[in-house]
C-alpha cells in the first residue's frame, strides 16, 4: 500500500490507507485530519451529528490535513438523517463519501452531482456487483473480524477474493488489519487498499475517552463479542459490564428516545451507549472494537502509527523480494564464532 497510489474516481491519494469512519464521534476532525496529513484518507463519522457540527468538523479536518491526503465522511445508512448529512458533507466540499451498513441508489446520484466518489461497505460479491452497477467508485470489503456493525461473520481471506472476482472496481480490504504485516498480506490477496478502524481508534488523535482507550489496550484475545444492535445487525464490541448485561438477556431501560433510526429494534439505545463510551460517562457504555484489538498495547500518535506500519510493511516486503537461499541463516547463529552469548552465560 505504501508503493501504491489509490485512485477513486478522479481522486488520488499517496497511500492506499483509509481510516474507517467510527461513530459516535470517535473519528472526528482531529483523527481524520491527522490521517490525511500522512497521505491517507481520514474519515469523519457523521452518524448522530447535526449538520452544523458535521460542517465544522469537515472544515477543521481540511485545515489539519493541510492539503495532503483526503477527507471522507461515513454515515450509517440506518439513520433517519442520512440524506441530510450526506448532502451537507457534499456542499461543504468533502472529498469522498462512505456508506456504512447498507446503501441506496440515491447516494450515488448525489455523489455524481458533486463529482465526489461514493464508496459503500459490502460483505459479499453479490453486493459489490450491485454497488458497481449503481455507480460506486470502489467498495470496502469488510469481514466479520471488524469492529462495529457487521454484514457477515466470514473472514477477509474468503470475502476479498470473492469481491475481487465479482467486480472491476478497486477493492479496499477491512476487518482485522492492525499492522504492516496485515497490510502486506492484504496486498498479496489482491486488495487495492486497506481500511483500518480499531488501530486508529487507539491513537492520541482519536476522540475516544481514556476509559475507551484503556479498555482497548488491556483487552485479551477472547474479549470481543457479538451483540445484537438495535440497527438490526450484529456488532463486534469489547466485553464490559454493559455488554455482559446485554449478553445475559437482561432488559435495558431506554431513558429517552430521539427516534434517530429508520428501523430501531429498541432493545437498548445505541446512540446513548456509544456516546457514553466515547465520553466515558454513564453506565451503559458500548465500546466497538475489532477482533485483533488485543494485539494493540500502546496508544500512539497517527504519525507514529504510520511510521510503524511503513517499517513493518517494508520488513516483510523486502524479505519476500529476497527469499533466503537454501541453507542461508537469517537470524544470528548462537553457535557461530562471532556470537558468545552461550559462552558468556555458561
Ligand atoms: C469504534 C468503532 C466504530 C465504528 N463505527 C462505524 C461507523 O459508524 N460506520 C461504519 O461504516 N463503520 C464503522 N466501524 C467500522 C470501521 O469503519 C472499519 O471498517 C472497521 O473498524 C475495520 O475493522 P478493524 O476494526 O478490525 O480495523 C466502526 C469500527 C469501530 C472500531
Amino acid at each position: 500500500m505504501f508503493n501504491r497510489i489509490l485512485k477513486l474516481g478522479e481522486l488520488t491519494v499517496p497511500h492506499a490507507i483509509i481510516q474507517g469512519g467510527m461513530a459516535v464521534r470517535i473519528s472526528t476532525a482531529s483523527l481524520a485530519g491527522a490521517v490525511a496529513s500522512q497521505g491517507g484518507i481520514g474519515v469523519i463519522a457523521g452518524t448522530a451529528m447535526t449538520s452544523e457540527e458535521l460542517r465544522n468538523e469537515i472544515m477543521q479536518a481540511k485545515r489539519l490535513a493541510g492539503g495532503n491526503g483526503a477527507i471522507g465522511i461515513n454515515v450509517l445508512f440506518a439513520v433517519k438523517n442520512f440524506a441530510e448529512l450526506i448532502k451537507t458533507a457534499l456542499k461543504t466540499g468533502i472529498d469522498i463519501v462512505f456508506s456504512g451498513a447498507g446503501f441506496s441508489r440515491d447516494v450515488f446520484s448525489w455523489g455524481k452531482q458533486f463529482n465526489v466518489p461514493v464508496v459503500p461497505l459490502v460483505s459479499s460479491g453479490r453486493l459489490a456487483k450491485i454497488a458497481e452497477k449503481l455507480g460506486a467508485a470502489a467498495v470496502v470489503a469488510e469481514s466479520g473480524q471488524a469492529g462495529g456493525h457487521l454484514g457477515t461473520n466470514r473472514p477477509i481471506e474468503e470475502i476479498l477474493p470473492e469481491v475481487k472476482a465479482a467486480t472491476n472496481l478497486p477493492v479496499i480490504a477491512a476487518g482485522g488489519i492492525v499492522d504492516g504485516y496485515d497490510i502486506y498480506r492484504m496486498e498479496q490477496l489482491g486488495a487495492d487498499g486497506v481500511q483500518m478502524g480499531t488501530r486508529f481508534a487507539a491513537s492520541r488523535e482519536s476522540n475516544a475517552s481514556e476509559y475507551f482507550k484503556q479498555l482497548y489496550v488491556n483487552s485479551r484475545p477472547t474479549d470481543t463479542v457479538l451483540i445484537k444492535s438495535p440497527v438490526g445487525l450484529p456488532g463486534r464490541a469489547l466485553r464490559n459490564a454493559f455488554v455482559d448485561k446485554l449478553l445475559s438477556g437482561a432488559s435495558i431501560e431506554i431513558e429517552a428516545c430521539d427516534d434517530c433510526l429508520k428501523n430501531c429494534k429498541r432493545n437498548f439505545c445505541i446512540k446513548k451507549a456509544l456516546e457514553n463510551a466515547q465520553k466515558g460517562t454513564g453506565t451503559n457504555r458500548l465500546v466497538f472494537a475489532g477482533q485483533k484489538v488485543y494485539t494493540i498495547k500502546k496508544i500512539l500518535s497517527v504519525e507514529e502509527i504510520f511510521d510503524k506500519l511503513k517499517k513493518e510493511y517494508s520488513a516483510i516486503a523486502s524479505q519476500s523480494e529476497h527469499p533466503p537461499k537454501p541453507g542461508e541463516i537469517l537470524s544470528p547463529d548462537p553457535f557461530s564464532a562471532t556470537c558468545n552469548h552461550f559462552q558468556k552465560n555458561s
